[in-house]
């Protein structure tokens, strides 16, 4: 069998590719850490409620900058919704379901959440900038699934 020069220039160009992009994914994975969420812990839904942090819904500061948000998700809304704090903070969301699965999504961030019940969600960014960020489920969890919605108030 022959083997025309574009057909073997295509292999080439196509197992350099693969080379590429392997090379690229040990290295964002080994040295810049870059991989899938994890488990963030486990928690029994039907008790999230009385369980800490989830006892108390809402904003606490940590230090200065830094910020934990624990939200409570459940049909239709998350409690809190509507979570402010100053521009340059360091923002870890603390999330949970109590029912269904529901999702936590910020607008214009990489904080895209599943909220799974029995799980726990962790996230952490930082918001540099003053805005507002819409808060959302992106999960359907049932007929008010649209208006489960609530926002991040960036000051
Ligand atoms: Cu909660 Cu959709």
């Amino acid at each position: 069998m022959r083997i025309e020069q574009y057909e073997k220039a295509f292999l080439g160009v196509g197992a350099a590719m693969l080379v590429v992009f392997l090379v690229a994914l040990a290295y964002t994975s080994i040295s810049m850490g870059v991989h899938l969420p994890g488990r963030a812990g486990e928690i029994d839904p039907a008790q999230v409620r009385s369980i800490p942090p989830f006892d108390e819904p809402g904003v606490r500061e940590l230090g200065p900058g830094r910020y934990e948000a624990v939200i409570v998700a459940q049909a239709w809304g998350f409690q809190p919704n509507e979570i402010r704090v100053p521009a340059g903070s360091e923002v870890t969301f603390i999330a949970a379901t109590v029912d269904v699965i529901h999702g936590l999504y910020v607008e214009g961030t990489r904080v895209n959440m599943m909220l799974i019940p029995g799980q726990v969600s962790r996230n952490t960014y930082r918001f540099d900038e003053a805005g507002e960020h819409l808060l959302a489920c992106h999960e359907y969890c049932g007929i008010g699934h649209h208006v489960m919605s609530g926002k991040v108030v960036v000051e």
